[in-house]
Parts: C-alpha cells; structure tokens; sequence
C-alpha cells in the first residue's frame, strides 16, 4: 500500500518528468527537428552538384541528434519478433519487432536455413553471371517452375530484386509514344519505371476503376496505334488495400490495353494456397502481367515477372536491363524461394497464413480501441495513419524508447501531410507482443500529440526553420 507520505514525491517525480519531455520538446523545435520535410530536397538547383546538396545534410543531423531520423537502423541478429535494432546515430535497443518483412516468418523455419546450406554447399554463395549469360542455376529453373505453378500461368523471368523486376518489366515492354495509366500510389519502382520509360503516363486515383475507365477512353479518342499499360498492386504496401482486378483486367480488354499487377505484398501472406490478392479474386492464370518480389514472404532478395506469353519472357531476356545486366539470384537465394513456396502451398502455409491474420485482426481492433485509424483492409501491413510529420516523427522516437519498433512513414514513401506508421506483423508474433505493441503505440500517440499542442501553446508564433542551402 502507497503511504500517505509518498504521494508528494510522486507527483514531484512526474512533474520533473513532464519539465524534461518539455525540455526536450522545445530543444528539437529549435533545432527545427521537427520541421521541414524531403520534398524541399528532392530536386536541388545550382551550379555546384555536390555542394547543392548540403542543406539536406544539416536538416539531417539537426534530426538524428534530437533521435528523430529514422532511416537506416540495422538489425543485430536475424528478423525475429524480438529483435535487437540499432539507429543510425548508434542508439540500441531489444523489444517487440514490427518493422521487418518476413509476414510468415520463414525467415527462422528450419527447412529454409537447411535449404540455404544446401544450396550453399551444393552451389556456392554466389551465381556467377547473368540469367541471360550462365548465372542460372538448377534452383533457379526449379523455382521458374514452382513459381509458375503457383501462379497458374507458365512463364517465369527472374531477376535479382523486385524493383529490378519492375522498372525493367514497364521499361523493356513500354516504348516512347505508348501510354501509362499508373495508380496514384503504386510504388516508386513502377513509378520510376513508367518515368523511365519516356511513355506518355497518365495517373488514375486511388482503386479509383470509373477513373481508369475514363483514361483509357480519353487515350483510345485519340491514338489507337500506340500501347498502353495498366499498373497497379494487388496489394498497396502503404494503405494495406486492394484494386477491383477483375474489373480492370475486363476494361484493358475492351481499351486493348495491358494490366500488370505488382503482387510484392500478398503473394505467399494471403489468399487461399498463398495465392495473394489474385487468388481472393479468383482471377489466377488471369491477369495480362504478374511481377512481384521474394522479399517480404519468401525469406529472400529477387522478383519475377509472371505471364502466360513466351514473347514477353523472350523481350525481357533482351531489353528488361536487370535481368539482362545485372548478376542472376544466387543459387542460396532460389533454394530458399523453392523452399518458402513449398511451405507456402503446403497445410503449414495455411496454419501460417491464419497465425499472422490472428495477430493483425488483434492488432486493428486493439489499435482501434484507441481512437487510431487503421487504413485499409486486414493484411500484413498495418499502416496506422497519423497525418502530421511532426506527431509522427515524436512518436516514431516514443516508440524506440518504450523497445516497440515499427516504420514511420513520410514524404517520399507517402505523400506530404500522410504521413503513418506502418507496422508489419508475422505469423510468429504472439499476441502478448500485438498487445504491448497495440498499447505502447497508443499511448505515443496521445503523448505526442499533447506534446506539440503544448509546445504550440508556449510558443504561438514560433517559426519553422528552413534548412537553405549554404
Ligand atoms: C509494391 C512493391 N513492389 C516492389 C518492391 C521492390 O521489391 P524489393 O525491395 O524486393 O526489391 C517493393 C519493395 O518494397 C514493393 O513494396
């Protein structure tokens, strides 16, 4: 029982608390560790290439000193719910892991590591060359074909990332004078790509199907001779939402248009046999183009492209450069994507595919409970909308703090004034660990908020610091 005595000290110690945090606070608004945002940096002028860009380093290190640059932390050890990060200014810290990608936590099966070792022995570390030279390996013909299996459709074209997999799908089959209709929030891979390309590349809103509609009729008004791509996801890796697939692949049809559908978040983590967004759909072996990434479910770098056309695999042979220019999968890493899709269509994927639903189905309404809004629809992306840069990047250090690790999200990875937490759950989290996490990122959040409200109460006319070029 607390004596009546110890009350005053209590209250003393959470008073000298509360002047530290505010303290605090209003050292990093003088530092302006708050303010600014990447955009001001992305396109530099001057004469000077390399001197241009310094205004970007001191915005950087008024942030990392204040412990509100989250960019480039390290893992020490593997990507395991409880996980050891390190920041980039050195700061370490053990707690509940939701920043990394591994949604079925493959990562850490024994069949993958058995499999790596395998391969690693039987192969060697590395692939020696180019799909297009000798860089292929007996693990990667065996995954073109598990990989097309899965998929219900027969030609594979590998490549060494999933961005590599997108920009060199959409710049080898998209020439100057064809047209893009791209979804406003497809990644910076199929953007860059499209911009790449030198296509005329229209932008459609958001899931927005009337809108693409609308595009591709205003397009075929006037050029009926040129190309066009459709390109969305199957699965948005910031909003955690899905596209009408099979209203859009029914509209390429009736536009002689083409749809390629990025699947880098859902394919092996959803739908029935790990089937993805297309398999929910019931549009599989369906789709014009499939392209996707190994990273986030299959325990490994790379991406392919999907399709049912033996000219497509044979155009990107040639023309879709990372594949043709840059080094092939490495035998290790095609063994563990064999092995991954093995498990992923096997009943142990199943029971994977529900643990993680589990725990993200707790999460939401854990987090919901909280007054927060989690955006889209349940996935292993739990994007965890805050709006405000300044609220999140305050959170994002509360957050390191209480040893919960999630991504905080902001301009470029979303747009300006959207800025969230994105959280990514595995199938090995345990729901002690959703709870702590759902109640730790609560409570950031209201703390933050008060936070800066306060902040702004003792200095209403404070201003933004502007981070010029010197
Ligand atoms: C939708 C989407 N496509 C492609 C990629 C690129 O994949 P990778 O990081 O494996 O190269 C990513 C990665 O973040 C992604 O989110």
């Amino acid at each position: 029982m607390i004596s009546q005595a110890q009350d005053p000290v209590e209250r003393d110690e959470s008073a000298d608390a509360q002047q530290e945090w505010e303290r605090e606070i209003d050292a990093m608004l003088d530092a302006g560790a708050l303010d600014g945002n990447a955009a001001q940096f992305a396109q530099p002028r001057g004469a000077d290439l390399m001197r241009r860009i310094d205004a970007l380093e001191s915005w950087h290190a008024a942030r990392s000193s204040h412990g509100v640059w989250q960019y480039s932390r390290a893992l020490d050890g593997a990507p395991h719910p409880i996980a050891s990060i390190r920041d980039e200014a050195g700061a370490a810290a053990r707690g509940v892991n939701f920043a990394s990608q591994d949604y079925l936590s493959l990562a850490s099966h024994p069949a993958i590591l058995e499999a790596a070792e395998r391969a690693l022995h039987d192969a060697g570390p590395h692939s020696a060359g180019s799909a297009v030279l000798l860089g292929n390996t007996e693990y990667s013909l065996r995954l073109e074909r598990a990989l097309a299996s899965l998929l219900a459709t027969s030609h594979i074209t590998l490549f060494p990332t999933g961005w590599g997999a997108a920009f060199g799908a959409i710049t080898a089959l998209v020439q100057p004078g064809d047209h893009i209709v791209i979804d406003q929030f497809a990644h910076a891979s199929l953007r860059q790509g499209a911009s790449a390309s030198r296509a005329n590349v229209v932008v459609n809103r958001h899931l927005d199907v009337a809108h693409v509609r609308e595009l591709l009729g205003a397009i075929r008004s006037r050029d009926s001779d040129n190309g066009i791509l459709v390109v969305t996801e199957g699965l948005f890796s910031m909003d955690s939402d899905s596209p009408d697939l099979p209203a859009l692949q029914v509209l390429c049809h009736e536009y002689g248009a083409t749809l390629l559908v990025d699947v880098a978040h859902d394919l092996g983590a959803l739908g029935p046999g790990g089937s993805g967004a297309i398999g929910n759909q019931g549009m599989l072996g369906k789709i014009d183009i499939v392209m996707g990434a190994f990273s986030k479910t299959f325990s490994s770098n790379g991406g392919f492209v999907a399709t049912a056309s033996r000219s497509v695999k044979r155009h990107l042979q040639l023309f879709a450069g990372p594949h043709m220019f840059s080094n092939a999968l490495s035998p290790v890493q095609a063994a563990v994507i064999l092995e991954c899709i093995g498990i992923i269509q096997s009943n142990e994927g199943d029971d994977l595919r529900a643990d993680l639903l589990r725990n993200v189905t707790l999460m939401r309404e854990l987090l919901a409970g909280q007054g927060l809004h989690c955006m889209g629809e349940p996935s292993a992306i739990v994007p965890v909308l805050i709006g405000d840069e300044q609220v999140s990047r305050l959170v994002g250090k509360l957050l390191f703090r209480q040893s919960v690790f999630v991504n905080q999200v902001e301009f470029p990875g979303v747009p300006l004034g959207a800025s969230r937490l994105r959280l990514q759950l595995m199938a090995n989290h345990n729901s002690q660990q959703v709870k702590r996490g759902a109640q730790v990122i609560g409570e950031a959040v209201a703390r933050a908020q008060d936070a800066l409200a306060a902040a702004q109460a003792r200095h209403p006319t404070r201003k933004a610091q502007q981070f010029g070029t010197r």
